[in-house]
């Protein structure tokens, strides 16, 4: 029989017979939480005041019979799930389908021997508890989703807001560089062509050197907030790609293209721990969300980020044979010791310090990897460094 949790589970016991009542009551005490009504009615209110985990329904009872209860029930969201066991006197087929029919798990005689009574309960109590833990993951989950959905159009919402602006700070710069580079050419040009910035006559020798030094500064500082700009403009748009909102749309893209797009959004975390290098081969595009797999990416990359600390080295590779296409992230950080190399890829499995890692990294990108019908390899030796390898088939091959 199966152990129940320390908590003993409430079971309501329905029946008007005071004998049967008692010797229930006897019998199952020690093991569940007992409380009894003796008419349907006292039933039907008692299995919402109370929330017993299962009731044990007699048939024979004073105001309605024992199917009415349990259509009644059926018949209230708060009820329904409760699991309900008929007690029947007699082993009849009828009986025992208008039982089922009317909304019960399972039936039991009244002559029944304690053992299977108590083993029929604990069967119900058992699959109850595991579907309401799987109903409770379930619905974790499609919050989790709705989170991720409502996180998306806020990245992309947030995206669009900053490339309106960069879009007219961006053309502005380059107007005051058209500016400055007339200014500068009008100067020379008064000087005659040996490119001598020539001032006009009333400057004194500082004015002029200040001014040289300002629109030659000036040209170089608005060439650097041009570089700027566009940089802030690819990383929004890589923030709208990145941001699964093409959960839903399968796109063929190189998986190079991934890797480049995780590390526009790392690189500046990454550049003060290690060295990047890029070895990337010509690689067919494949089918895939490509915000799924750049994210992948980004946890492979963070990871090897944080293993390479205080400094080391972090290798992108991507090849192809004729079956796979592979994109690998390599570091040369502290490793993974062989015993953990299944564990990582567990949820929840992290060696970080709390607020560092939720250790969720590595199996949503298992499981974006194995939705792609690929593969996340490791490969790894403590104190030499980690390689992970992302194996996609070349059957969802684009060309
Ligand atoms: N490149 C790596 N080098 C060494 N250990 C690694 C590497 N990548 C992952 N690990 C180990 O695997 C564990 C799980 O990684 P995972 O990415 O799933 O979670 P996390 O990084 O701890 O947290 P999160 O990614 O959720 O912020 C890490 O805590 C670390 O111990
Ligand atoms: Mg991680």
């Amino acid at each position: 029989m199966a152990e129940l949790t320390a908590t003993l589970p409430r079971i309501l016991i329905v029946d008007d017979e005071p004998l049967i009542i008692r010797m229930l009551n006897t019998v199952l005490k020690t093991r569940y939480d007992i409380q009894v009504a003796t008419s349907g009615e006292e039933a039907l209110a008692m299995s919402i005041s109370d929330a017993p985990e299962l009731i044990l329904l007699d048939v024979g009872l004073p105001d309605m019979d024992g199917y009415e209860v349990c259509r009644r029930l059926q018949r209230n969201p708060d009820t329904r799930d409760i699991p309900v066991i008929f007690q029947t006197k007699h082993d009849e087929r009828q009986d025992i389908l208008r039982g089922f029919e009317a909304g019960g798990r399972d039936y039991v005689l009244k002559d029944a021997s304690v053992m299977v009574l108590m083993a029929r309960i604990d069967t119900h109590l058992q699959l109850h508890r595991q579907k309401s833990a799987l109903e409770a993951a379930m619905v974790k989950n499609r919050m989790q989703n709705d989170k991720m959905a409502s996180l998306g159009q806020l990245v992309v919402g947030i995206a669009h807001e900053i490339n309106n602006p960069m879009g007219y700070v961006f053309t502005n710069l380059q107007i005051l560089a058209r500016y400055f580079n007339k200014i500068v050419e009008e100067r020379r040009g008064r000087h005659g062509s040996d490119g001598e910035l020539s001032p006009p006559a009333s400057q004194t020798s500082d004015e002029r050197e200040e001014m040289e030094h300002i629109l030659e500064d000036g040209v170089s500082l608005i060439r650097e907030s041009l570089e700027g700009v566009e940089r802030v403009t690819q990383i929004a748009q890589e923030l709208k790609n990145f941001s699964r909102m093409d959960a839903l749309e399968q796109k063929a893209v190189e998986l190079n293209v991934c890797m480049e797009s995780a590390l526009t959004i790392c690189s500046n975390e990454l550049k003060y721990v290690a060295v990047i290098r890029k070895e990337y081969e010509p690689v067919p595009e494949v089918l895939c969300h490509p915000g799924q797999l750049s994210q992948v990416f980004l946890n492979l990359l963070v990871n090897a980020g944080q293993a390479v600390v205080p400094m080391g080295e972090i290798v992108l590779r991507s090849w192809c044979d004729e079956a796979y296409v592979y994109a690998s992230v390599s570091d040369t950080g502290v490793g993974i010791p062989p015993e953990l190399l299944d564990r990582i890829f567990e949820p929840f499995y992290t060696t970080k310090d709390v607020g560092e890692g939720t250790g969720l990294g590595l199996s949503i990108s298992h499981d974006i990897i194995a939705k792609h019908h690929g593969e996340l390899l490791v490969a790894s030796r403590v104190g030499f460094g980690t390689t992970f390898t992302v194996k996609l088939p070349r059957t969802q091959d684009a060309s």
